[in-house]
């Protein structure tokens, strides 16, 4: 760790993150899992961070979520032993580096279709080896994902009998249900895509065949959809900093967004525009997703009434009023909209305490796109 400093001292743009906000966002998920008796597997593709994810194996997490190879390749080096990669792997070099990894650590995987299967269990059983697999099943997001019901059931059954291959359980991201409407219609389709997930998983337990783990997804949505009977594990990514999305989303207020961008007012070329020197490189491009889409490029911490309008790579293009004071050189922070691909985007998270930085933390599995 560098010397302790106070956030002033930082250059600019800087990714900060407040170790008290993000212990009370790990604590209060894992207390929610614990008090209903669900297992907590967060996503950690939003933090890429091993000791990240060892604070919320410490609270109660049963192991952790990732999406690529490379990021479990990271965790597995970093000690982690029980990793679900909810990704389908498909060709012949990502079974190479699976088998690999396997040699390190319990491997999940996740598939959606009879032919990855198919290929998955060949590799396995040439090696010798048996993977858990999750069948993926789409509750509405439309993106992977088996259609729940007959569809699903055929693919597990094909699952069950291939050699090499365990059926594990079914998995879904109701990524979906939080865009739905009112909070009313945000619960209604929550809590349905839980139920198509146990219906699924009752109808392949008719046939005599074991289904242990139904595991749904979703910051905004993990605390309904577990409220299913039957649902038995979670997998929120977010929660860990929460983002501005997750504030639209009424879910938490700014003192709970652990994880923000510090930038510097660079110019201010106009009296109603100004340019902070957080831009796409530092902010992503992405938007905070709703339908129809909310504007603006991440929430201004104090400054409610800025908005972010327009990013270049290097240029968050700011519409102020012209009455605004702001001067040249002042400092923000900035809650983005979507925390994950931030976190891609720094090589390191400097960790504060009030006004303090503590400690740096790389980025440790950042760029880990293979
Ligand atoms: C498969 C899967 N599970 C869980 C999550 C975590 O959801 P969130 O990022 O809303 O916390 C994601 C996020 O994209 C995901 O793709």
């Amino acid at each position: 760790m560098a010397d302790r400093t106070h956030k002033d001292n930082l250059d600019t743009p800087a990714l900060i993150v407040n170790l008290d906000a993000m212990r009370h966002n790990i604590t209060d998920m894992a207390d929610f899992a614990s008090a209903h008796h669900i297992r907590l597997r967060p996503h950690a593709k939003t933090h890429k961070t091993p000791t990240i994810g060892k604070m919320q194996l410490e609270a109660g997490a049963v192991g952790v979520t990732l999406a690529k190879l490379g990021e479990a390749e990271v965790f597995a080096d970093a000690g982690f032993t029980d990793i679900l990669i909810a990704y389908p792997l498909v060709g012949a070099l990502k079974h190479r580096r699976l088998l690999a990894l396997m040699e390190r650590a319990t491997i999940t995987v996740t598939l959606d279709h009879v032919d990855i299967a198919d290929s998955l269990s060949r590799t396995m059983a040439a090696n010798g080896r048996e993977i858990a697999v999750m069948v993926e099943v789409d509750t509405g997001m439309g993106r992977c994902g088996a259609q729940p019901g007959e569809t699903a059931l055929d693919i597990a059954l094909h699952v069950a009998r291939l050699p090499g291959l365990r059926l594990a359980g079914l998995l879904t991201h109701e990524g979906h249900a939080q865009f739905a409407g009112t909070p009313e219609q945000v619960r209604s389709t929550s809590l349905s895509a839980g139920e198509m997930m146990t219906e699924t998983a009752n109808l392949i337990r008719r046939v005599g065949v074991d289904v242990p783990v139904i595991s749904v997804g979703s910051t905004a949505t993990a605390k309904l959809t577990s409220l299913v009977e039957g649902v038995t594990e979670i997998r929120p990514g977010i929660y860990v900093f929460y983002d501005r999305g997750e504030m639209l989303h009424g879910l938490v207020p700014p003192e709970r967004c652990a994880a923000r961008v510090l930038a510097t007012v660079a110019s201010r070329p106009a009296p109603d525009r100004l340019i902070l020197d957080a831009g796409s490189k530092a902010l992503s491009s992405d938007g905070a997703g709703f339908a129809p889409p909310v504007g603006g490029f991440g929430y201004v911490v104090g400054y409610p009434d800025w908005n972010i309008r327009r990013l270049s790579e290097e240029h968050g293009i700011v519409s102020v009023s012209p009455d605004d004071a702001v001067q040249i050189g002042e400092r923000v922070e900035i809650i983005p909209n979507h925390i994950c691909p931030v976190m891609n985007l720094f090589d390191a998270m400097f960790i504060t305490q009030g006004d303090e930085v503590i400690d740096r933390w790389p980025v440790a599995a950042r760029g880990k796109s293979q």
